[in-house]
C-alpha cells in the first residue's frame, strides 16, 4: 500500500509518543520507507533505539552532533509525506510561527511534500484559543490537521485531545494522500515555471519578478500524484524540486522556452504554463556592451511567440491545457477571455492587487475557471496547497462525477 513511499515521521514530546512505535510498525508493514525524527522532548517519552529498530534507520534529532551535521533541508525535500504524530501543542505553535530550533522544524519548513499532523494534548490545551489559532494558521498554509479523539487523557481527565490510534492515522493518510497520490500515475505532464530573460547586450536583459515557486509546487504535487513531470524552468533563485519523477530543463529566453515546449508537448497528457513569459524581446541583441552616450536610449522590442496560444492550436482531444492569467485587478472577464482565446481547459487567475498573492512569495490567492463554466475561488494559501487545488480542479474536469 505504501510501497516505494518515503515517509518522514516526526515524533514530539507528548505522552502519546509511546504510540509511535506501533505507528512505525504499521507504516513499515505497509511497505513505507520510514525516517524518524524526534524532537529533544520526545526522547523523554520513548527511546530513539526503539524507533530506530522498528524503522530500520537511525533516528535523527538535532541538526548537528559533535562530529556530524545533518543537512537540515534534505529530509523535507526528499520525502513524499511528512507526518508528525504525536504533534504537541508546543511543536504546533512553533510550526505556526516559523520557529526552527530543531531538526523536525527545519524539515517542516523545507518540506516540498504534503504535511500531516496528528495533534495530542489535554483538552484545555487543545481548546485554548491560542492553540486553535495555530491550528488554523497551519491549515491555511495547507497542513492537513487530523482530528483529535475523545477519551482518557494524560492528566487523568477525560475529554478531547487524544491522538488518533495508529491504525486510524494510517488509514487517514492512505485515504487522503496515498490513494489520491496514484491518481495521475503514468500521465506525462509538462510544467513551465519562472521568468524568461531577454538579452539586450552581453550584460543586460529584460525580465520579470517571477520566482518560479508556483510552477515548482505544481511539478512537485504532480510528481507526488504519480505523474512523470517535465519541468522547464527559467532562471530563478528558488530551489527546483527534486523528485525521481521530475525531469528538469533550464531555459533562459522565451524562444528557448517555446522550442522546449513545442518539442515536449506532443508527448504530454497535461500541460501547465506557469512561466511568466516575456511578451516582448529586444529586436536586436547588441554583441557588445551598449555604451552610455545620449540622454535617452531607445530599445526596439518585438513580440515573442505566445506559447500557450500555440499549444492551444496544436492541442489534441486527449490533451489538457492549463494557463495562468496574471492581472492587475481581480477581473474574471479577462481570465475567461484568455481561456477562450488560447483554447484552454482551465485558467488560474492571479491578481496583483491581492496582498500575499502573485509572483514572489510563498503564498497565492487564486480563482479557477474551467471551459465548462465552473468557477472556484480560494483563500490565500501556501503555493503547495494552491497546486493541490489546481490539480483537483483539473481532475474534476477530467473525471466528472
Ligand atoms: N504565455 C505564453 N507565452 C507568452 C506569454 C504568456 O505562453 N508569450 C502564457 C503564460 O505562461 C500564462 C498565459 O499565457 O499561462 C497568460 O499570460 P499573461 O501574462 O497573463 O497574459 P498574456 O497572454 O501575456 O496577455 P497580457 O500580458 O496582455 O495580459
Amino acid at each position: 500500500m505504501l510501497q516505494g513511499r518515503k515517509l518522514v515521521l516526526g515524533v514530539t514530546g507528548s505522552i502519546a509518543a509511546y504510540k509511535s512505535a506501533e505507528l512505525v510498525r504499521l507504516l513499515i508493514k505497509a511497505g513505507a520507507d520510514v525516517q524518524v525524527i524526534m524532537t529533544p522532548g520526545a526522547q523523554q517519552f520513548i527511546s530513539p533505539l526503539t524507533l530506530a529498530t522498528l524503522s530500520r534507520h537511525p533516528v535523527y534529532s538535532t541538526i548537528a552532533t559533535e562530529d556530524e551535521w545533518h543537512n537540515h533541508v534534505r529530509l523535507g525535500r526528499e520525502a513524499d509525506l511528512l507526518l508528525i504524530a504525536p504533534a504537541s501543542a508546543h511543536t504546533l505553535a512553533k510550526m505556526a510561527n516559523g520557529l526552527c530550533d530543531n531538526l523536525l522544524l527545519a524539515t517542516y519548513l523545507s518540506a516540498c511534500c504534503p504535511v500531516v499532523v496528528a495533534p495530542a494534548m489535554d483538552e484545555e490545551m487543545w481548546l485554548h484559543p491560542t492553540t486553535q489559532a495555530h491550528i488554523h494558521s497551519l491549515m491555511r498554509v495547507g497542513v492537513d490537521v487530523l482530528e483529535v479523539a475523545q477519551g482518557d487523557l494524560a492528566s487523568g481527565l477525560q475529554g478531547w485531545g487524544r491522538m488518533l490510534e495508529p491504525s486510524e492515522i494510517l488509514s487517514a493518510i492512505t485515504q487522503r494522500w496515498i490513494q489520491p497520490g496514484n491518481q495521475l500515475k503514468g500521465k506525462k505532464v509538462l510544467v513551465t515555471a519562472g521568468p524568461t530573460r531577454e538579452p539586450i547586450d552581453p550584460v543586460r536583459y529584460i525580465s520579470n519578478h517571477s520566482s518560479g515557486k508556483m510552477g515548482f509546487a505544481l511539478a512537485k504535487v504532480f510528481a507526488w500524484m504519480g505523474a512523470e513531470v517535465h519541468l522547464v524552468a527559467g532562471p530563478t533563485s528558488a530551489p527546483a524540486p527534486q523528485h525521481p519523477r521530475i525531469r528538469l530543463t533550464h531555459i533562459e529566453t522565451a524562444a528557448q522556452l517555446a522550442e522546449a515546449c513545442l518539442k515536449i508537448f506532443p508527448e504530454t497528457d497535461i500541460t501547465v504554463m506557469a512561466a511568466a513569459v516575456a511578451d516582448y524581446r529586444p529586436q536586436q541583441v547588441s554583441p557588445r556592451k551598449i555604451k552610455k552616450q545620449e540622454d535617452h536610449l531607445q530599445l526596439n522590442l518585438e513580440k515573442t511567440m505566445d506559447i500557450l496560444s500555440e499549444l492551444g492550436k496544436r492541442k489534441q482531444p486527449h490533451q489538457w491545457l492549463i494557463g495562468f492569467a496574471l492581472e492587475s485587478q481581480h477581473d474574471p472577464a479577462l481570465a475567461l477571455e484568455k481561456l477562450r482565446q488560447k483554447n484552454l481547459d482551465l485558467i488560474v487567475l492571479n491578481s496583483l492587487d491581492e496582498p500575499g498573492a502573485g509572483f514572489a512569495g510563498d503564498t497565492n490567492k487564486i480563482s479557477i475557471f474551467d471551459r465548462l463554466g465552473h468557477q472556484m475561488h480560494f483563500p490565500l494559501k501556501h503555493k503547495h496547497a494552491v497546486a493541490h487545488d489546481i490539480i483537483q480542479a483539473l481532475l474534476q474536469l477530467m473525471h466528472p462525477a
